[in-house]
């Protein structure tokens, strides 16, 4: 079985959501406590023995690059000032040389097109794709539980978590079929469907292991949900040739990609910090 070895994070996104924030910063980069999003979620891949990261990045991204590269004056000061932790604690953040490839999203077609963007770079290989914007605490991480999981059982592989059925409108939800290792094999999926057409409450939370045969049903640039190319529906078509099952998440993701879902993980990691906590708890009180 080939080993998981390369990620794609879809990085593209205007991030409307969060203007003015993010008009001339990328969403990725707004920070949670001291790490722009993008940090964790790629920290959560290297700890999976990813080695490959590929962003598919657009228009105003550029410094998402800057970031994972070496800034040699800031480097050099911190050096200079004797700052050893500050300095150790950037370079463990980059990538080894020739780790990170960029490739661009022309339009803003949907997920399951940015995730097409990455063809030419995953080299036929099955990868990794996490979504930026869902953060998911947990250890190990969410993407390495999923790569024990896939050790046995190959195949594709989808996070998945509970919602309110009020809120399934907003996901893509999945079916469940017989339990499977730790998991279970994914009977049904649908994109953002009404309440009483979701096939459950478990929606598709942000991690997955996709085999490269999703690529050729992606290049068909079949629209669906919102006229979007969207992931799920070229998943659907590839789950009536190859498995895919479903990994429940044991921990509880933060979608940053909502004001409330990003301020809750601001206030989850503070709290998880012990050199912030205690004051940052204190604080707390008082504004509540
Ligand atoms: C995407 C996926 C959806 C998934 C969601 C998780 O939707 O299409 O299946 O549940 O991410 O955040 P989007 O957030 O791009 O609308």
């Amino acid at each position: 079985m080939t080993k998981i070895r390369t990620a794609v994070f879809p990085v593209a996104g205007l991030g409307t959501r969060f203007l003015p924030a993010t008009k001339a910063m990328p969403k990725e980069m707004l920070t949670v406590v001291d790490k722009p999003v993008i940090q964790y979620v790629v920290d959560e891949a290297r700890e999976a023995g990813i080695e490959h990261f590929i962003f598919v990045t657009g228009r105003n991204k550029t410094v998402i690059a800057d970031h994972f590269d070496v800034q040699f004056e800031l480097e050099a000061t911190l050096s200079e000032r004797g700052k050893t932790a500050e300095l150790d604690a950037l370079r463990a953040d980059l990538p080894k040389p020739g780790q990170y490839s960029f490739t661009r999203q022309q339009e803003p077609l949907g997920l399951g097109h940015a995730v097409w963007c990455a063809r030419h770079l995953i080299n036929d290989n099955p990868f990794a794709l996490l979504l930026p914007d869902m953060l998911m605490p947990w250890e190990p991480g969410c993407l390495a539980q999923m790569v024990d999981m896939y050790e046995q059982t190959g195949g594709n592989i989808i996070s998945v978590e509970e919602v309110e059925k009020d809120q399934v409108c907003k996901y893509g939800i999945v079916g469940v079929g017989e339990d499977v290792g730790d998991g279970f094999r994914v009977n049904s999926m649908i994109e953002k469907p009404k309440p009483e057409a979701a096939p459950s409450n478990l929606f598709i939370s942000g991690r997955y292991i996709l085999q490269p045969e999703i690529m050729e049903l992606l290049g068909s640039h079949e629209r669906g949900a919102g006229n979007e190319i969207q992931l799920t529906d070229a998943m659907i078509r590839l789950s009536k040739e190859v498995p895919f099952y479903g990994y429940r998440f044991p921990g509880r993701s933060f979608d940053c990609g909502s004001k409330t879902g990003f301020l809750a993980a601001n206030v989850y990691y503070a709290l998880r910090r012990p050199d912030i906590e205690p004051e940052f708890r204190e604080i707390l009180k008082t504004v509540i």
